[in-house]
């Protein structure tokens, strides 16, 4: 385990950074992130490098036995860079050249801002790269936005596009351009997807725009990646995601990394802590490995408004939640809250005041002691899953280019299948394309429109191998260029869900559509956004539609198809949250993964995996400000207190288990 804090030397005097790293060593800290958006400190004008500070700061830290992991400072480009080439502003949808005055306003597709980047990732990886007080790397900061429009995408989008189809008309051809006279006779002549002002309407554009920019984004990190592999000695490099920003690809990005990081500031989404536990496992997914929190969240934030501080204990208990996940490394933003900027409200670990008497300090030093207690028992433990969800960057935009498709909302569906998980008490993988499917017995894969050969080869073998997978509505109804398939839906997966849809519709308010059949007979659910009507075929109906005219129809609303041992599910509507509950729990014990423990609503529950020993550390966690109980099947250690518990066994508010099971 790894556990320390971002630090901002730059923004306090130095007489202050020893006691600074005295606190820091007291609290059991053994790492901090540095320097992530110091280049006007580091290169004040342009040429003029000076490390000084920052060599005097790293030694003050390491002398207290913390580790550094560098960021390079890309993030926030300084205004003498600038101010000489404002042409490596980025331009946003509404065409409006992005200010300085903030951060993130470059373009990474600039070529000027590149030989910047080169510039001074080179100059800093020279410095410290063999430089054994430096761990590892994160490349520039939560990449991913703005999505650019300028001259320079522009060239290279067609050049990207030139790559791809080689010949204009084979690009007609997979565009469809004999729709409303768009057939192209010059690569120049392609628009943007934001130069129309109506937002459209070639949905194959708009995809391959949001792929060309995902692979600008993934090419820009890379960019950094390889400069520091070149430069540096056992240091790795990560990059601090934020796993719901939309625009590339992570999975994508992860491959070029050796560490996957995210920034957890559950407050944001208080009321929805599941969304907060699925970017943890977003991020672990990424790579199928430990990750690290790069910015865990200790104190109220600057968002629209502040959000509520944390109370008491909740730090302790995110920081638990993080472990659960998999995070291997607990970062906490920020040490100390800033006296000036855009975030000078932004909370820490200290107040304003730098005291130790402040109650977040007291808080993570608490943790910092239990950790250094139980962190060995935690060290080489990962997450298994028996069950997966399939989540792809590439189908959600597919969906996005297409508005007519409201009012569903790809990442609401998975929400939906999610948080019903998430309520089972069972570990949760996402996996992708290229991910690894063994070792999963249930697989649900919402929302997928377009499909290919290889994506149908790789469902079909997991069912033939005995799993059993999920679809749901609007899937298979695209190829990868984006157009709609001739087949009947599902498309390639037809055969394997054995079954056609004859009909769609999208549900606002008339007519009310209901299911029932699934499971008890006399539970009905209503469906919410989509149905699709089901000609069961081969499969077997599990739920029918019983009002509206897809019910009178006699429609299927969820099928089975049953190959061997394996299985291909088929949900054709979406719904409220009853319908998950109940459609997840059937499905779980259709695939036989019983609960890890059960308890009260509001607790969550996961273990992590010792993988030669088989040892099992379950944890539980709870997220409420009341006391919550979990029944234990027999004795168990709690390892965080080294007592046996058994029974039913009560949390405090925002309490932690941790219970050695083997
Ligand atoms: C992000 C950034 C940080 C900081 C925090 C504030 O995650 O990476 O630099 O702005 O938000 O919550
Ligand atoms: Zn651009």
């Amino acid at each position: 385990m790894n556990f320390g804090v971002d630090y901002y030397p730059e923004h306090w005097p130095e007489d202050r950074w020893s006691k600074d790293a005295k606190l820091m060593e007291e609290a059991k800290f053994d790492t901090v992130r540095l320097a992530e958006f110091a280049w006007s400190k580091i290169e004040g004008t342009e040429g003029e490098i000076d490390f000084t500070w920052l060599d005097r700061a790293i030694e003050t830290l390491a002398n207290r036995n913390l580790d550094i992991v560098l960021g390079t400072p890309t993030a926030a480009p300084p205004p003498w860079l600038t101010e000489k080439h404002p042409e490596v502003l980025a331009v946003n949808e509404d065409k409006e050249v992005v200010k300085p005055g903030h951060r993130r306003h470059y373009c990474v597709n600039s070529k000027v801002y590149r030989d910047y980047t080169k510039a001074i990732v080179s100059e800093m990886a020279e410095k410290y790269g063999e430089d054994e007080r430096v761990i590892g790397w994160q490349t520039d900061n939560e990449l991913g936005h703005p999505v650019c429009y300028c001259d320079d995408c522009r060239t290279k989008f067609h050049a990207w596009l030139r790559d791809k189809y080689e010949d204009i008309d084979e690009l007609n051809n997979r565009w469809g351009t004999t729709f409303w006279s768009h057939e192209y006779t010059e690569w120049s002549q392609i628009p943007l997807p934001n130069d129309n002002p109506r937002k459209g309407p070639n949905p194959s554009l708009h995809l391959d725009y949001k792929r060309f920019f995902s692979q600008s984004t993934v090419g820009y990190n890379k960019f950094q990646v390889d400069i520091l592999q070149d430069e540096t000695e056992n240091q790795w490099v990560c990059h601090n995601f934020m796993p719901h920003f939309p625009n590339f690809d992570h999975f994508e990005m992860a491959q070029d990394l050796d560490l996957a990081t995210w920034d957890h500031y559950p407050t944001e989404i208080r009321e929805s802590y599941k969304e907060v536990s699925a970017g943890h496992d977003l991020t672990y997914g990424v790579k199928d490995k430990p990750f690290w929190v790069m910015e865990e969240q200790c104190s109220y934030l600057t968002r629209d408004d502040l959000t509520p501080a944390p109370r008491p204990g909740e730090t302790r208990m995110w920081t638990y939640q993080s472990i659960a996940h998999g995070a291997d490394g607990i970062i906490y933003f920020r040490w100390r809250p800033c006296r000036f900027g855009d975030e000078q409200f932004h909370g820490g670990v200290l107040q304003h005041d730098g005291s130790r008497e402040s109650p977040g300090y007291q808080e993570v030093k608490s943790v910092g002691n239990e950790l250094a207690e139980v962190g060995t028992e935690i060290d080489g433990t990962v997450v298994e899953a028996d069950v997966g969800i399939y989540y792809s960057f590439e189908q959600n935009w597919s969906m996005d280019t297409y508005r007519f498709h409201s009012p569903i909302d790809y990442e609401d569906e998975i929400a939906s299948y999610y948080n019903a998980l998430f309520a089972a008490n069972v570990n949760v993988k996402f996996v992708s394309r290229n991910s690894d499917l063994n070792g999963l017995d249930l697989l649900i894969v919402p929302v997928l429109p377009m499909v290919d050969e290889f994506l149908q080869d790789k469902f079909e073998s997991f069912v033939k191998e005995g799993g059993k997978l999920v679809g749901t509505f609007r899937t298979g109804i695209k190829d990868f260029d984006n157009h709609v398939t001739d087949k009947t839906f599902p498309g390639r997966l037809s055969e394997l869900f054995g079954i056609s849809i004859r009909e769609f519709t999208p549900v606002k308010d008339k007519p009310e559509v209901t299911l029932s059949g699934l499971q008890d007979e006399g539970k009905s659910y209503t469906a919410k956004d989509w149905v699709d009507c089901i000609d069961p075929g081969e499969a077997e109906p599990l739920a029918k539609y019983d009002q509206g005219w897809p019910g009178d129809r006699g429609y299927a609303g969820v099928t089975r198809n049953n190959h061997d041992d394996g299985a291909a599910y088929y949900v054709g509507l979406s719904g409220e949250a009853d319908l998950y509950r109940d459609l997840v729990s059937y499905l779980l014990k259709e695939a036989g993964i019983e609960p890890i423990l059960t308890g009260d609503e509001n607790l969550e529950v996961r273990k992590r995996t010792e993988p030669e020993t088989g040892k099992e550390l379950v944890f539980v966690v709870n997220h409420s400000s009341s006391q919550k109980s979990v029944q234990l099947p027999g004795k168990l250690t709690d390892v965080l207190t080294e007592k046996e518990k058994s029974g039913t066994t009560t949390l405090e508010p925002f309490g932690v288990l941790i219970l050695r099971q083997k």
